[in-house]
């Protein structure tokens, strides 16, 4: 005789209680109340649903919005000590009003003035900025100034002091991302101040991280080992579109390289061991060609995509977002999402949480349609 051990769902029907074991039945659950108990047979739908049922919605932010804002936000609110930062937080509709793009994430678009310099601080959350244009700042990381332009992706890494300098005679605006409410809801979180004054206002046209570490496929041999973060503070444009553009030209040779017909994407990693930039962030910048289409896929974890250049429809869950330059958009763990570019094609800026949950053996991948 074998035994059937198949993970049949057994219809078990409680027998209805008596009046008076309802009545003992209440009278139990007003203290387990009062005490701050309680009982898992009363919650389990909801706290260990069958796949991933987020709390946050998908949502979009209009970058033609938010800019208007960031700018008259610029003439109003000085950016100084206390505030240290003049962002705007992009709050997901359905968190309760805390500036959490999603679970884990935190988004915003950065303004500064002319002239202005935002002072140093650090803390524990690593941060990141994606320039989606202008020129004409420098962020000053752990004492080395970083050129920021249109493209370039930089990194300020946790505990590192950092600090702004716009020197150009035209305001910018960039998108800020951090693990802020990852930190923020474990508990993890540090904060400390740095000087009032940057403590470096050169303005080079690279950076030293850039000039020790930027070159591909070579690393200095004074700097063995392997390192938390990448010491890449700035991931220039350049590079990125060409690394793109290549992958295009190699599918029209009929090579490998891009990830699906007409789509082109990296990573932007650590070069001391080729894994993500920062611990708890990816970061990634796709590109399809006209038209293209990337394949569904449901995964867990939360992404933001910022559509560079081109256009572009993304689909999540049941929306249906149409994309312009500097539009934002959230993909919440396990929905299903997937983008068609538009007739000029897409390039679009992306970052997750992907790698906090790869860490904890708790990172899944479906491509419902298939491959
Ligand atoms: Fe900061």
């Amino acid at each position: 005789m074998s035994t059937d051990y198949s993970n049949k769902h057994v219809d078990f029907q409680a027998p209805e209680p008596t009046p008076e074991e309802q009545a003992e039945l209440d009278a139990m659950y007003k203290r387990m109340d009062e005490v701050h108990l309680k009982p898992l047979w009363r919650q389990i739908g909801g706290l260990m649903p069958n796949s991933p049922e987020p709390t946050a919605i998908a949502h979009k932010w209009d970058w033609e919005e938010l800019y208007k804002m960031a700018q008259r936000s610029g003439e109003l609110v000085p950016v100084g000590r206390g505030g240290e930062r003049r962002a705007i937080g992009l709050a997901n509709p359905a968190l309760g009003g805390n500036t959490y793009v999603s679970p884990t994430l935190w988004a915003a678009i950065q303004y500064l003035a002319p002239g202005e310099n935002a002072p140093e601080h650090r803390h524990s959350q690593n941060a990141f900025r994606f320039v989606i244009e202008g020129e004409g700042v420098w962020t000053v990381v752990n004492g080395d100034a970083v050129p920021m332009k249109r493209g370039d992706f930089l990194i300020t890494p946790g505990w590192a002091f950092h600090g702004h300098h716009n020197i150009a005679t035209k305001p910018m605006a960039w998108l800020d991302g951090l693990d802020i409410p990852f930190a923020h809801q474990m508990d993890t979180g540090f904060f400390e101040y740095g000087t009032e004054k940057l403590t470096d206002e050169s303005t080079p046209e690279y950076s030293r991280g850039e000039r020790l570490w930027a070159h591909p496929g070579l690393r200095p041999v004074a700097f063995p080992g392997e390192q938390v973060s990448s010491p890449i503070g700035r991931f220039a444009w350049e590079h990125t579109d060409a690394a793109l553009k290549d992958q295009l030209a190699l599918e029209d040779q009929g090579f490998p390289g891009v990830v699906s017909p007409g789509h082109a994407a990296v990573r932007f990693t650590n070069p001391t061991n080729g894994k993500d930039v920062m611990s708890t962030v990816r970061a990634e910048f796709h590109r399809l060609r006209p038209n293209a289409t990337t394949i569904p896929v449901q995964e867990v974890g939360n992404r933001v995509f910022q559509l560079f250049d081109g256009s572009a429809t993304a689909y999540v869950g049941d929306e249906k977002f149409d994309l312009q330059h500097g539009d934002v958009f959230n993909v919440p763990s396990w929905k299903k999402w997937h983008i068609e570019a538009g007739d000029g094609g897409a390039d679009l800026f992306n970052f997750s949480d992907h790698p906090i949950f790869e860490k904890l053996d708790l990172a899944r991948t479906y491509t419902p349609e298939g491959i």
